[in-house]
């Protein structure tokens, strides 16, 4: 067997091999042509179609140019699909500088049950050829299976993997804000962490517009040292606090033994990809992206999936189940 043949239906060995050794993998075309269209499409439709009127007006912030977003309008967004706008989309009087569409940095965070066409990228029941299954015979087709969101997830060793947050970010033009580095599971902790993001390029993400980069292998040495949690003692809002639990995933791949080289000080690497590309990013990974000064935005859609199974979600994570549970992931 060819170390291309798909071993575990959602991975080939060397793209697993290339996931374990950087802690990232780009997998290009994904996604078909149609079905990035028609999640565009959806995204268009829900800028142009939400109200102003009653909106906190809440921005999206990471906390470099004000307090991390924290209010009720994000803390109870785990179940529904709100806006936060981008931080430069406001003069410093508080008008908006922008028409509503071109102001919103992201959109979360239960696209994956409420929208239509998101919800069907992870139940292929609901509309079989949105990874162009049945589409053609061709080994494009057969790609776009491959590459299942539940298929990567049993690739990547999860047996019960959850969806528990879903978000279209649009790095608006302009005024797309930088993310500095960060490890996706300070956002999602479980004891042990088990995050990993689907990431979805909507749109062709460049150095230009403000792409992700990583640092490669530092999910192997970086610890999670901070969570990102629900204010203690009653105060509302969030804040990080230092984490006590496991800091790695379970493995002999992990610690901070592990390190090599130049460390935390090493060379990021820009992931330009193109739209319909899928980035997969494991919890632990150091990456961030810059801001978007262009004139072309940077639609991308990403959700995260953690461990089911032998993991605990914890009281104090940002986010909280919704009532009927996080969202399984259900094969091809
Ligand atoms: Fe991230």
């Amino acid at each position: 067997m060819s170390s291309e043949q798909p071993s575990t239906g959602g991975l080939t060995p060397s793209q697993l091999a290339d996931f374990e050794r950087d802690g990232y993998l780009v997998i290009p075309n994904a996604l078909p042509p149609t079905t990035v269209e028609a999640l565009l499409a959806e995204t268009h439709q829900l800028l142009d179609d939400f109200s102003l009127s009653e909106h906190p007006m809440t921005r999206f912030s990471t906390g470099e140019k004000s307090d991390h977003v924290g209010d009720d309008y994000f803390l109870t967004s785990g179940d529904k699909i709100r806006f936060f706008f981008e931080e430069d989309a406001f003069s410093p009087n508080g008008e908006l500088l922008k028409p509503k569409a071109r102001a919103i940095n992201k959109i979360g965070h239960y696209l994956h049950a409420l929208s239509p066409p998101f919800a069907a990228l992870l139940d292929p029941a609901l509309n079989p050829d949105l990874l162009g299954a049945g589409t053609s015979t061709g080994s494009v087709a057969a790609g776009h299976k491959e590459s299942h969101p539940a298929a990567v997830a049993r690739a990547l060793g999860f047996r019960d993997p959850r969806c528990l947050q879903s978000m279209v970010i649009c790095k608006q033009p302009e005024i797309g804000g930088a993310v500095p580095p960060h490890q996706d599971s300070t956002f999602l902790y479980t004891d042990p962490p088990s995050a990993v993001g689907f990431w979805y390029a909507l749109e062709d993400a460049t150095a230009e517009n403000g792409c992700l980069s990583f640092l490669p292998g530092s999910h192997r040495w970086a610890p999670v040292r901070q969570r990102f949690a629900r204010a203690a003692d009653g105060r509302s809002g969030t804040e990080f606090m230092d984490n006590a639990g496991p800091q790695f995933p379970i493995g002999e791949e992990y610690g901070e033994d592990k390190k090599e080289g130049e460390g935390a000080d090493g060379e990021y690497v820009m992931g330009e990809v193109k739209a319909g590309s899928l980035i997969l990013i494991h919890g632990n990974l150091l990456h961030k992206s810059e801001r978007n000064t262009s004139q072309k935005g940077r639609i991308i859609y990403t959700f995260h999936v953690i461990e089911g199974e032998g993991t605990t979600y914890d009281a104090r994570n940002w986010l909280q189940p919704p009532a009927e549970g996080f969202t399984k992931l259900v094969r091809a």
